[in-house]
């Protein structure tokens, strides 16, 4: 039976894993990216340990199957990234060498110019009462509710928090996770033009900015 319940700090490595496991429309971040602890930091840690009340894990038998991370306020997350965040990757990314291993110069392209993008449409929402999320299942326990039961979960917290509303990101191709915020209810507000490596290039793609109200 899959249980939902809230994060507890020892859950932070799972939560990591899983993360890395799934970023790439499901699959290992290894397809688009090449250092597993960088990326770990750069998408769960503001929720970790900034905010880890907003976060949900689902275990199944005792094993951590699924995690759902939380964000009740857009601008303390774009504070704690630019401030805290990202000086500390940039520190971490020369330390670690990631910045100098040829296969990451295009994706570090990209990034900046994705950068930009995401700046410009999460200022949009900076002073409004939205939040965002992220979630992640691993592959063999797709589909038996947990994503439904985490979300339930989530959305009734922030209900309880006075969140008006709150977004999800998806890469226009990873057509299971759409299929699963509009059978949540979140309609697909607006499309993003963003960029991702391709070998020795760069190539375009759609992030799709699913919103759901919050009554
Ligand atoms: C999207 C995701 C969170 C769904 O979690 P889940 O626990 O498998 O979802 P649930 O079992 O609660 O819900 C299943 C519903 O999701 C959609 N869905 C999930 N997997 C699907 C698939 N392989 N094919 C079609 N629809 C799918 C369907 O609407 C499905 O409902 P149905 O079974 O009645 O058709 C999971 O697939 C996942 O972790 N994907 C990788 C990470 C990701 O893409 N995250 C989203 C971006 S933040």
């Amino acid at each position: 039976m899959i249980q939902v319940r809230p994060f507890r700090r020892d859950d932070r490595q799972a939560v990591r894993q899983i993360c890395c496991d799934v970023a790439d429309r499901g699959n290992p971040i290894e397809g688009i990216f090449p250092d597993r602890e960088f990326a770990a930091d750069l998408l769960t840690s503001y929720y970790t340990d900034f905010e880890p009340e907003s976060t949900f894990i689902a275990e199944q038998d005792g094993r951590v199957i699924a995690y759902i991370n939380g964000c009740l306020d857009n601008r303390r997350y774009g504070l704690a990234v630019i401030f805290l965040i990202i000086p500390r990757l940039i520190l971490k990314g020369l330390v670690r060498g990631t910045f100098f291993r040829p296969e990451c110069w295009q994706i570090l392209k990209g990034s900046v110019r994705n950068w930009k993008r995401i700046f410009d449409w999460r200022k949009k929402s900076f002073h409004s009462h939205q939040g965002h999320l992220h979630i992640g299942v691993v592959k063999e326990a797709r589909r038996h509710q947990a994503g439904h039961l985490m979300m339930e979960r989530l959305l009734s917290y922030a209900s309880e928090k006075g969140l008006a509303s709150i977004a999800a990101s998806v890469h226009e191709g990873n057509t299971e996770a759409c299929r699963f915020f509009e059978q949540l209810g979140f309609e697909p507000k607006d499309r993003y033009l963003m960029m991702m490596a391709d070998g020795h290039s760069l190539k375009e793609y759609h992030s799709i900015a699913y919103v759901k109200s919050i009554h």
